[in-house]
């Protein structure tokens, strides 16, 4: 690192928030499948620090990277090659909650878990949720516009994030904060930063709505038959509004994964070619006899969480398949959206007969949101199927009026893949915004677009 560049941060962050050694956490992805070479990390406090930083690097046509909680799975958050990492990590502070609006204040490097442990003296939470909760940041989650495990009830995040303060590119602040649940004074720009994975400025606060924490829960599992016994019980419970979550899970992985709970009471003895669905409701009064005799239809076995730790248990066999995937090699990951009779026909049509790499198929069944993962023994071989598999998928996938991703986003993943899922005049129009907010391209370069 040139030392008049390191100089000019330290005037602006100081020394203790700059890093220049042990930077691998900050170069490498969550999959350890992208891995970049920069060689500064900077930790700013304020959002002016950031402003500053902006302001010099644009300047001097030095590139940056955003970076939250570095849980991305499209390799968004880490440098391509040696672009300045600009970690949010130290701008931490949650400022308020307003009862009367359910409206939480915070800076964007707070962890997801902590906003709701702040939450939890008020009886409310964040209004999504996610298994990267422990790491993941609201910053990180904004820019991806994270989808998760209650979008089924929910909807997206971007409908409960009411205003931000961004940094540009070029240093400005642009104070979009609003505390207003009503707002509609014309184009609504801080829409633009949801979800554009840190390619047009940093964002540095929020206000979000909050949701009442549910006065009951109760979480079910089911072991199906087929995976069409697994749309017939979406179709019959999808209306009822205490529905809360509804994942699906093949038999394959929940079977591998049985050896990491030797010592605990598994809801199945999971056979790999089973289906298992995990449902949660929500709410007041819970119709736990009406859901289970409309899933009795379907399934002789459904089994219900007594008490919470039970409920984290069934939790932790959904949410840890994307953990144990990535034990078991290098993955190459989907997250798609199609219609939710279609998971089936689109996996065997990648791997007819089901044949080939070791593959699975879960996800979101209630959003029509179906991750495919594959491993792979080496970074090399994955390299090498790549451009194949993914080809045939996202063709299948546009084919029937579908999304290439239906939550963790483009990053350096799918960026090729943007002109068949967008068309040439709506990447245009992409193209042309961010040339106004990013006219020298220093912001998270060659991603997304
Ligand atoms: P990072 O990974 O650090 O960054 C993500 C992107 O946002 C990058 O492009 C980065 O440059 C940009 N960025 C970060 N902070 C800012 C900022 N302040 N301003 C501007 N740009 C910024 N995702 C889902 O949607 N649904 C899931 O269910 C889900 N489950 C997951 C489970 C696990 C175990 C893991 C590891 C990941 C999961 N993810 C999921 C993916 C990931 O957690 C989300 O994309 C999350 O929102 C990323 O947050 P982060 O703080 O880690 O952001
Ligand atoms: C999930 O739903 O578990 C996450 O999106 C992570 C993954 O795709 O594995
Ligand atoms: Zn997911």
């Amino acid at each position: 690192m040139n030392s008049k560049i390191k100089l000019a941060f330290e005037k602006i962050v100081g020394t203790t928030n700059i890093l220049t050694q042990d930077l691998n956490p900050f170069n490498t992805d969550w999959m350890n499948k992208y891995v970049g070479s920069s060689e500064i990390v900077l930790t700013p406090q304020t959002t002016d620090q950031v402003s500053q930083i902006l302001r010099f690097c644009n300047e001097n046509s030095l590139k940056v990277v955003p970076q939250s909680g570095n849980t991305g799975l499209v390799g968004g958050s880490v440098p391509i090659k040696d672009e300045i990492i600009i970690s949010m990590r130290k701008m931490n502070q949650i400022y308020e909650f307003d009862l009367n609006s359910a409206i939480i204040t915070s800076d964007s490097g707070v962890i997801l878990e902590n906003l709701n442990n702040y939450l939890f003296q008020y009886k409310y939470q964040m209004p999504w949720d996610l298994g990267a909760r422990g790491s993941c940041m609201l910053g990180g989650n904004i820019s991806t516009n994270a989808g998760g495990l209650n979008v089924v009830k929910h909807g997206l995040l971007r409908n409960y994030v009411l205003g931000l303060e961004v940094v540009l590119p070029n240093g400005k602040i642009l104070n979009l904060l609003n505390k207003n649940r009503k707002d509609n004074t014309g184009t609504d720009l801080k829409q633009l930063f949801i979800g554009s994975e840190g390619t047009l400025g940093i964002i540095t606060k929020a206000n979000v709505l909050c949701i009442p924490i549910p006065n009951e829960k109760k979480v079910f599992f089911l072991e199906l038959k087929s995976f069409q016994d697994v749309i017939k019980v979406l179709q019959k419970v999808k209306r009822n509004e205490q529905l809360l979550a509804f994942e699906f899970m093949e038999g394959k992985i929940l079977h591998k994964n049985m050896h990491r709970h030797s010592g605990n009471k598994l809801p199945f003895d999971f056979q790999e070619d089973k289906y298992y669905v995990l449902l949660e409701i929500a709410g007041q009064s819970l119709n736990v006899d009406q859901f289970s005799l409309d899933m009795m239809e379907f399934t002789e076995e459904i089994v219900m969480n007594q008490n919470e730790k039970e409920a984290q248990f069934l939790w932790k066999l959904r949410e840890e398949i994307a953990e144990s995937m990535g034990k078991m090699g290098y993955v190459l990951k989907y997250d798609v959206s199609i219609p939710p009779d279609k998971f089936e026909w689109l996996v065997n049509q990648i791997y007819p007969k089901r044949e080939g790499p070791f593959h699975v198929y879960y996800g979101h069944v209630g959003d029509g949101n179906v991750h495919i993962n594959i491993v792979f023994e080496s970074l090399s071989e994955l390299h090498k199927e790549e451009d194949k598999i993914e080809q045939k998928l996202f063709g299948l996938v546009k084919s029937q009026g579908g999304s290439i991703s239906a939550e963790h986003g483009i990053g350096q993943h799918k960026r090729k893949y943007m002109e068949l899922q967008k068309g040439r005049d709506v990447l245009g129009c992409l193209s042309e915004i961010k040339r106004l907010f990013d006219p020298n391209g220093i912001m998270n370069p060659n991603k997304l677009l």
